[in-house]
């Protein structure tokens, strides 16, 4: 099993992905949001790459089901209902609706990676979840660190070195390339407090400079969920939701 592990969504195109098994990470915060957002009962989250195309495709379709969220410099996109802290994603406000989402980073990373054959959603909340069905899985990984404006950001690689070992931890099959390893040295060195980590990143700073200093504890959260986000024709489900609409679609029909 080949791991590999990309800093930024910016040096691939669309195409690399095509067939591949992908997990996007974007822990401050879309990731968390996500998680989050189909943990409290939304029916999907649909990632876009633009502010116009979010207000597009929130004024053509759903029939007033749709939450249109966002950020642009950690702060709501004026218009949109909902900004991008975890903590605005509460059952009340979401369950049962398709949540439009755009983000600088996070977002755009999960479309760049559209055309992956699985693609999932990893934060720290579920992160234990989504190793072991990678190795259950067992197919070639590629990882991608959403970053911050297609730079490296710590936070991203720290999980993403967290991932790899906790499959480390379980597999001797895995080959795991610079990229990889180097993440794994950077979960050895920073990873020891996740909540410490994240408060001290550049992305951190900005967040509690702007009063969003209580999402960093959220985002911090390891292992508090099982549920998996799984990219499917252009929305993000809870995996084991499509798994029983796909069982249920492969079920003989009895004539
Ligand atoms: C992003 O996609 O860049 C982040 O999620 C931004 C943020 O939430 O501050």
């Amino acid at each position: 099993m080949k791991i590999n592990v990309h800093y930024s969504n910016l040096h691939f195109d669309d195409l690399y992905f095509s067939g591949k098994t992908s997990v996007v990470i974007d822990i401050l915060r879309a990731s968390t949001v996500i998680v989050t957002a189909l943990a409290n009962g939304a029916r999907e989250v649909i990632p876009v790459s633009t502010v116009d195309f979010a207000m597009k495709v929130s004024g053509n379709a759903f029939g007033g089901q749709t939450i249109l969220s966002g950020e642009r410099n950690t702060k709501k996109v004026e218009g949109f209902n909902l900004g991008n802290s975890p903590l605005e994603y509460t059952p009340d406000v979401v369950a049962g609706k398709s949540i439009i989402l755009y983000t600088t980073n996070g977002s755009k990373a999960i479309v760049k990676a559209k055309f992956s054959e699985n693609l999932f959603i990893c934060s720290f909340n579920n992160l234990p979840a989504v190793a072991n069905h990678l190795l259950h899985l067992n197919k070639d990984v590629e990882i991608i660190c959403s970053g911050t404006n297609g730079n490296f950001n710590l936070e991203d690689a720290v999980c993403a070195g967290r991932l790899i070992s906790e499959m480390d931890k379980v597999s001797t099959d895995l080959e795991i390339s610079d990229s990889g390893r180097a993440s794994l040295v950077l979960n050895k060195s920073f990873g020891k407090s996740i909540s410490k980590m994240l408060k001290e990143t550049e992305h951190g700073q900005l967040l509690i400079e702007n009063g969003f200093g209580a999402d960093i504890k959220e985002c911090a959260q390891f292992g508090t969920t099982d549920l998996i986000p799984y990219y499917i024709s252009g929305a993000i489900k809870k995996l084991e939701t499509v798994t029983a609409q796909n069982n249920l679609v492969n079920e003989p029909k009895v004539s």
